[in-house]
């Protein structure tokens, strides 16, 4: 670039930008992924492998750097409930499967509670790479990653979204609200209105063990809200 060019861009604040376009890929505000002719709506579009395939080789966000291995998600693709998390950690990271971890662990009993198993599920999060530290996702990251979930809840039409923990609740709905008040309540997701019921993160219930007693509230009033035990 010559030097007058990029006095202009400077000017202009057009270098900061490429800088940023560099970090965070081909995601812009209309979610487009040039490179790899995936844009939002023909996420939207996708069957199971296309879906599958292009989340292996995503490059919509910096998580892209950092992960080990993208957590596309597991279970069931005609589950009845579709149960949705934040991000993976390090375990899921490493594996390659949300809730592995003792969070996951903890998960697993909670389902198995209500009678259901892993495998008759759906589990996936809202991010599908790990953020470094584990720390909160960012409101890009998410808007990045969330047509993958959409076109996963889409794909497997559940009849209850059961939905763990503040993060994960408040990006799934688009609302600020704190879990204290999502939980007990059955909210609406998309357009089909999928019932949808929030609970505690496992993650949290292992530091504040006296909420599991709120944690199996939950899970009896999604129980009623599916008709039932889940499968
Ligand atoms: N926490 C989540 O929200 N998801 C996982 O997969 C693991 C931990």
């Amino acid at each position: 670039m010559d030097k007058r060019r990029a006095s202009v861009l400077s000017t202009l604040g057009v270098e900061r930008y490429s800088a940023r376009a560099k970090r965070s890929d081909a995601c812009d505000e209309r979610g487009s992924l040039a490179h790899l002719g995936a844009t939002d709506e023909t996420i939207a579009a996708f069957g199971w492998d296309e879906l599958a395939t292009t989340v292996a080789a995503c490059t919509r966000c910096a998580l892209s750097a950092t992960r080990t291995n993208t957590v596309f998600g597991v279970g069931d693709q005609r589950a009845r409930w579709f149960v949705v998390g934040e991000a993976p950690g390090a375990d899921e990271d490493a594996k390659g499967e949300p809730f592995v971890g003792r969070g996951g662990q903890l998960l697993t009993s909670v389902l198995r509670a209500a009678g259901l198993s892993r495998e008759q599920v759906f589990i996936a999060n809202v991010l599908k790479c790990r953020p470094p530290e584990n720390r909160n996702p960012t409101p890009d990251e998410v808007r990045c990653c969330k047509p993958y979930l959409e076109r996963q809840i889409a794909l497997v039409k559940p009849s209850l979204i059961f939905c763990v923990g503040q993060i994960a609740a408040q990006s799934l709905l688009g609302v600020d609200t704190p879990i204290s008040k999502l939980r007990g309540a059955v909210h609406e997701y998309g357009p089909d209105k999928i019932p949808t019921v929030i609970t505690y993160h496992p993650a949290y219930l292992l530091r504040s063990p006296r909420n599991k007693q709120k944690t199996w509230d939950d899970l009896r009033f999604a129980m009623g809200v599916a008709g039932g035990v889940g499968a």
